[in-house]
């Protein structure tokens, strides 16, 4: 079994979308190991999109997570990974496959929705931000 996580993001959480797009993750097979609301600080956006600091986007980026409550969660499955980025579809909700949660729900690039790990590495980095334990 492998671990992902996922994150239910403000434009999302503010349409009260957190059982539709969950509903997605359990009809997939995923099963919901953990989750979390919580609301994050500018300085703790920043820490989590540090990989993407040099982007031209970065600041509104940490504005834009720090800007609502977020659901967090750990998503398990065989292929977690790489399954959960084929359900969220591209980041880019215009260019995002038809019945995939950015198609679905997303209203742009930075509105979303969902973000999801992109690599073994950085779903174990993005778990332990969040889960200590
Ligand atoms: P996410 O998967 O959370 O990872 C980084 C986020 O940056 C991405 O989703 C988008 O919401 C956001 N973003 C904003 N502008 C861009 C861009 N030009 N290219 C990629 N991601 C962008």
């Amino acid at each position: 079994m492998e671990q992902t996580l996922s994150i239910i993001k403000p434009d999302a959480m503010e349409r009260n979308l957190e059982e539709k797009i969950k509903s997605v993750f359990i009809e997939n097979n995923f099963q919901i190991v953990k989750e979390k609301k919580v609301k994050l600080d500018k300085k703790d956006a920043e820490l989590f999109y540090k990989v993407h600091e040099a982007k031209p986007f970065y600041n509104d980026l940490c504005n834009y997570l720090s800007s609502g409550v977020i659901l967090v969660m750990v998503l398990e499955k065989d292929n977690a990974i790489l399954d959960n980025r084929k359900i969220m579809g591209a980041t880019n909700p215009i260019e995002a496959a038809s019945g995939t949660i950015r198609k679905i729900f997303g209203i742009s690039i930075d509105k979303n929705s969902v973000h999801g790990s992109d690599s073994k590495e950085n779903a174990e980095k993005e778990i332990s931000f969040f889960f200590k334990d």
